[in-house]
C-alpha cells in the first residue's frame, strides 16, 4: 500500500514549533545533545548509496552534524511540518548536496512508496505526534526490509538541569586550555541568548502540553511495549539504552526481511 501525499495545511502545523525554530539551534552547542547526535550518527551505520529519512528534522542539526563527520555518499531527506524549522534547515545546509528538506506531516500517511528508505531516524519527535502507532506503521511501510530504525525520545522525567550539569562536566573534561575556554565562552553566550528562549519554551510549552495529555513521552516500559506492538509487522533486533544525560531513551530496531 502506498500512502497518499500528505498535504500540510496551516492548521496542521503548529505555531509553537515555528517559534521554537528561532531558539532551537542553541541545543547544537549543548554537549549532551552533540553526544546524542554522535550516537545517532554511529547507529545509522551509513553505507555508500543508501537513502535516509530524518522524520521531524527540525533545523537540520543531524544533517549538519553528519556533514562534519566522515561519511560515505548517501542521500538524506529531512521532513518536518514546520515551515520555519525547514527554512532554517535549508539555510544552514544549503551547501550540502546530499540533503533535501521537504514539508510533510508525520500525523498523516506519508508521501512515499513502500520500501523507500534504508534508514529512518527520528530524534525527539515521537512524543509530539498525535497517533504514534499510525506513524510507526507508515515508517515501517516505507522502510526497506533489512532497513534500520533509529528513534530517540525524552522520558517523562525529562528535565533541563541534568543536561546543563552534563554539559558542564563535559566542558570541564575538554583537553587543552584554548578549546576549553572557547567552549566555556560559547556556553555563556548561548545561555544568555537563545538558550534562555529554548529553556522557557521547554518549561512552559512542552512540559505543559505533556501535563495536559497532548504530548506523550515514553518511559522504558512504554517504549518497549510500543516497539513490541510493531513486532508482528516485522520489527526485530530491538535495543534500547539511556541517552542525553539519562533524559532520553535511544532505540534501534531492524525491519525483518520476511515482513
Ligand atoms: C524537538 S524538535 C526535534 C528536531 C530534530 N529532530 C532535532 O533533534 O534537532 C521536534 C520537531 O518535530 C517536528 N514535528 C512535530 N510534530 C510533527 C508532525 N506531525 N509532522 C512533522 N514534524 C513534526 C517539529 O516541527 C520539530 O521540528
Amino acid at each position: 500500500m502506498e500512502g497518499h501525499a500528505s498535504q500540510v495545511t496551516e492548521h496542521d502545523s503548529d505555531r509553537f514549533w515555528d517559534l521554537y525554530s528561532r531558539f532551537y539551534d542553541s541545543v547544537y552547542h549543548l554537549m549532551p545533545y552533540r553526544k546524542l547526535l554522535w550516537d545517532t550518527y554511529q547507529a545509522l551505520e551509513l553505507q555508500p548509496g543508501i537513502r535516509v529519512l530524518d522524520a521531524g528534522c527540525g533545523t537540520g542539526n543531524l544533517e549538519l552534524f553528519i556533514s562534519e563527520k566522515p561519511h560515505p555518499p548517501v542521500e538524506i531527506e529531512g521532513v518536518d511540518y514546520s515551515q520555519a524549522m525547514l527554512a532554517r534547515a535549508r539555510s544552514k545546509c544549503r551547501d550540502l548536496s546530499f540533503v533535501e528538506f521537504k514539508r510533510c506531516d508525520l500525523n498523516r500517511p506519508l508521501p512515499y512508496p513502500d520500501a523507500s528508505f534504508d534508514r529512518i531516524v527520528s530524534v525527539n519527535v515521537l512524543y509530539a505526534l498525535e497517533k504514534r502507532d499510525d506513524t510507526m506503521r507508515e515508517l515501517l511501510r516505507i522502510l526497506k526490509p533489512g532497513g534500520r530504525l533509529v528513534i530517540t525520545s525524552p522520558t517523562p522525567e525529562f528535565s533541563i538541569a541534568p543536561l546543563l550539569l552534563d554539559h558542564m562536566r563535559r566542558v570541564r573534561n575538554i583537553w587543552g586550555f584554548s578549546r576549553k575556554a572557547r567552549r566555556v565562552l560559547g556556553s555563556i553566550s548561548i545561555l544568555a541568548t537563545s538558550g534562555v528562549g529554548s529553556i522557557i519554551l521547554n518549561v512552559f510549552v512542552i512540559n505543559r502540553r505533556e501535563n495536559a495529555g497532548r504530548y506523550h513521552s515514553l518511559d522504558l516500559t512504554d517504549l518497549e511495549a510500543f516497539l513490541a506492538r510493531h513486532g508482528p509487522s516485522g520489527i526485530g533486533d530491538v535495543r534500547i539504552q539511556p541517552a542525553l544525560a539519562q533524559q532520553n531513551l535511544f532505540a534501534t530496531a531492524t525491519k525483518m526481511a520476511a515482513a
